[in-house]
């Protein structure tokens, strides 16, 4: 049967570090709060980078670890939120700066379920023999777009992009997912509003605001527990995998607590969550393929081990992936 297996993994975020001490400099909260309602530490913010220099660093060093030519490369698809435009897509800058002139490029948005989205359509691809690798990335600046004066948002984001290089596959590989929307609560989290102002039309009033991440934080909590809890027991339950045989699960990096309860519910042990949110904060796309290549990178996976990718975000959205790595 053929799967699609991630080969490479990598990740770039921009240098400079905020701390949750830095934010109760400029509004009005403490490391103490942050800590204990989200497990954020601190994250890293943009001083200048925009979406695009993120996801190309990444793509750089996913093209360096797997030792493939830019040439080589047959899709390249992007998930974020926050692109450096409308159009051209981030994927088609990617395609430029690395030289993968052969690849058919696109974005997704998806919000933080974004990366999941974006390998689960490259997966569709590859399994369907259209192409025989791709490149997914899920990279995002939101702190363009969070409001620097609203603490029960502004403390929770951070900026930052991660992926992997996907080959077809005959043995390893992603299993078994589940993707799903929940369009009808859209509105319990928001961003990114553009008016429709014309030559002819006024702007909307009162819509200024609506460009900045606006949630319901209590709803989103409750979606998020009750998401991730059954998509990740139908998706092992579909594999006839039990929670036992999984080295580890990457959770979107949202807030330690949602992590706890998915735990507690599903009665899997908290530590074979893997989380990085008190140093990167929620990076939305980015932040499965964030934790994914530092899991990668420090050597706690191995070819064969079963583990579970699970994001989910706005729209609303989510997304679980089981894969034989
Ligand atoms: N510092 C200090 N106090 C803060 C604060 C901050 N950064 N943000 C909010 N507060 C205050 C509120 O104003 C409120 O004060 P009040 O009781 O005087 O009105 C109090 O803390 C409690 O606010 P509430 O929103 O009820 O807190 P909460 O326990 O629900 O925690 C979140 C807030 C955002 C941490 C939590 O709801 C959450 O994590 N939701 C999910 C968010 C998420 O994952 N989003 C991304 C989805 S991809």
């Amino acid at each position: 049967m053929i799967t699609t297996r991630i080969i490479a993994t990598g990740a770039c975020v921009p240098e400079q570090i905020i701390t949750n001490d830095d934010l109760a400099k400029i509004v009005d909260t403490s490391d103490e709060w942050i800590t204990q309602r989200t497990g954020i530490k601190e994250r890293r913010i943009s001083s200048g980078e925009n979406t695009s220099d993120l996801a190309i660093g990444t793509a750089r060093q996913l093209l360096e670890k797997a030792e493939v030519s830019a040439e080589s490369i047959d899709l390249i698809i992007a998930a974020s939120v926050t692109p450096d435009y409308t159009t051209p897509s981030l994927a088609c800058m990617i395609q430029k700066e690395i030289g993968a002139v052969n690849a058919v490029a696109f974005d997704i948005t998806a919000a933080c379920s974004g990366f999941m989205y974006a390998l689960s359509v490259a997966d569709k691809y590859i399994r369907s023999g259209v192409y025989d690798n791709a490149i997914v990335i899920g990279a995002e600046t939101l702190s363009k777009i969070v409001n620097w004066e609203d603490r029960s948002t502004c403390v929770l984001f951070g900026d930052g992009s991660g992926g992997a290089y996907v080959e077809k596959s005959e043995d390893c590989g992603i299993i078994q997912e589940e993707l799903g929307s929940k369009g009808e609560i859209y509105d319990i989290l928001t961003g990114g509003y553009t008016p429709c102002s014309n030559a002819f039309n006024d702007v909307e009033s009162g819509v200024d605001s609506m460009w900045y991440v606006s949630m319901n934080g209590r709803e989103v909590f409750r979606f998020a527990t009750k998401s991730v809890v059954t998509s990740i027991r139908n998706v092992l339950e579909k594999a006839g995998v039990s929670a036992d045989e999984l080295k580890y699960i990457v959770p979107h990096q949202a807030n330690s607590r949602i992590v706890e309860i998915v735990s507690n519910k599903l009665k899997i042990p908290f530590d074979k969550f893997y989380m990085n949110m008190d140093r990167f904060g929620n990076t939305s796309s980015a932040s499965v393929p964030i934790a994914l290549n530092e899991l990668n990178e420090k050597g706690l996976i191995e070819r064969g081990d079963k583990i579970l990718l699970t994001g989910f975000g706005g729209g609303m959205t989510w997304g679980t992936m089981l894969i034989t790595w």
